[in-house]
């Protein structure tokens, strides 16, 4: 298999790492077609775009006619096919730049190649449901699993994967039939270290690399090009997230259920179904800040794409049902809590 070199932080470029497990999965669904539109939920910066982007390449291999779209990239990289649509794609790149006609377009375009006789199909969506509104996002996930239920002929295997960080579309969607939900999470250590291992010196050990991020690419990214700065890192996150606003604004009680999740993020649910709506404001605020994740589902293999994280890892800040985004995240909490 090919393994695609990526763009990362700092003008360097690195060849895709690691995740064994979702690369079998997304073979898997080669082999068989996908029966739902399968939706990919993870953290701001683990690795979807990465995954889709080798998930183009696997399902290449697999002979499948491949439409990749994603309104977030720079233009040149906005929408990628297989050389056969190439021809088939040249209306849709005239509406590039309207995210909402884009995609009625791409399903057209898709159903075009199954009319001409295109046997196996994939559609890859990166970050579409933010760019298409949450209201859209709904109608747009029907239209896709209507793609694939009412083809307009006879088709051999059709694939539609979709990636998105936003948590509002995941619930409703979620109460549908009509996608297949799954979570992806940071990188595994191992997998984290192979990453690790292509970023150039000075830098830290896996150890002290993993604690910091749990993981995640992006951010091992905004460190290395920040010569690994931590406090500028954790600073910049704080301001980003608008933390200290955030802290100003807590009761009392709140502060102390906060405190809590510092060690123990699982500590909010906890607090939320005892206390009700005082907690449950404090995760609205954390979760709008995309600082804590508050939908980590049981680690049942078949509910993640990878390896899902352990049930319990104080060190980065994953709980349960509840995690932190990264460590790092919660450093920029912490800090904000100490007088
Ligand atoms: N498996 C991997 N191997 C090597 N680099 C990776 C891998 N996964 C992600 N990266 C790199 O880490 C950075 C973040 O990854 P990526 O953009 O795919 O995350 P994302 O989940 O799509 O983020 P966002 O939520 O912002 O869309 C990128 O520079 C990407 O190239
Ligand atoms: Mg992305």
């Amino acid at each position: 298999m090919v393994r695609v070199k990526l763009r990362f932080a700092g003008g360097l470029q690195v060849v895709f790492s690691d995740r064994e497990r979702a690369l079998r999965q997304v073979e898997e669904l080669a082999e068989r077609g996908t029966h739902k539109p399968v939706l990919i939920y993870g953290p701001e910066g683990c690795g979807k775009t990465a995954l889709l982007r080798q998930a183009f390449e696997i399902l290449k291999e697999w002979g499948y006619g491949v439409i990749y779209y994603s309104p977030a990239e720079w233009a040149g990289g906005r929408l990628l096919t297989t050389e056969d649509l190439r021809e088939l794609a040249r209306g849709v790149a005239e509406v590039l730049n309207l995210p909402a006609a884009v995609l009625d377009k791409l399903l057209e375009l898709a159903a075009r190649a199954v009319r001409l006789g295109r046997g196996r199909v994939a559609v890859l969506l990166d970050d579409v449901f933010q760019a298409v509104g949450v209201d859209r996002a709904e109608h747009l996930v029907k239209a896709l699993l209507n793609f694939i239920e009412y083809p307009p002929r006879d088709y051999e295997r059709v694939v539609v994967l979709a990636a998105s960080s936003e948590g509002t579309t995941r619930r409703r969607v979620g109460r549908h039939r009509w996608a297949e939900l799954r979570v992806m999470w940071n990188m595994p250590r191992a997998g984290f270290g192979e990453l690790l291992s292509q970023i150039p010196p000075p830098k830290p050990d896996l150890d002290t690399a993993w604690r910091l991020t749990g993981g995640n690419p992006d951010l091992a990214g905004e460190l290395a090009a920040g010569g690994w700065d931590v406090g500028w890192a954790v600073a910049k996150i704080a301001a980003e997230r608008r933390i200290r606003e955030l802290a100003a604004s807590l009761s009392q009680r709140q502060r102390a259920v906060l405190q809590e999740a510092l060690e123990d993020p699982d500590a909010v649910e906890k607090h939320m179904a005892e206390e009700g709506a005082e907690a449950l404001k404090l995760v609205e605020a954390l979760v709008d800040r995309n600082l804590i994740i508050d939908w980590l589902p049981e680690r049942e293999g078949r509910l993640w794409i990878d390896e899902p994280p352990p049930e319990r890892d104080p060190v980065i800040g994953v709980g349960k049902s509840f995690a932190w985004q990264t460590p790092l995240h919660r450093e920029a909490v912490r800090k904000a809590l100490t007088p």
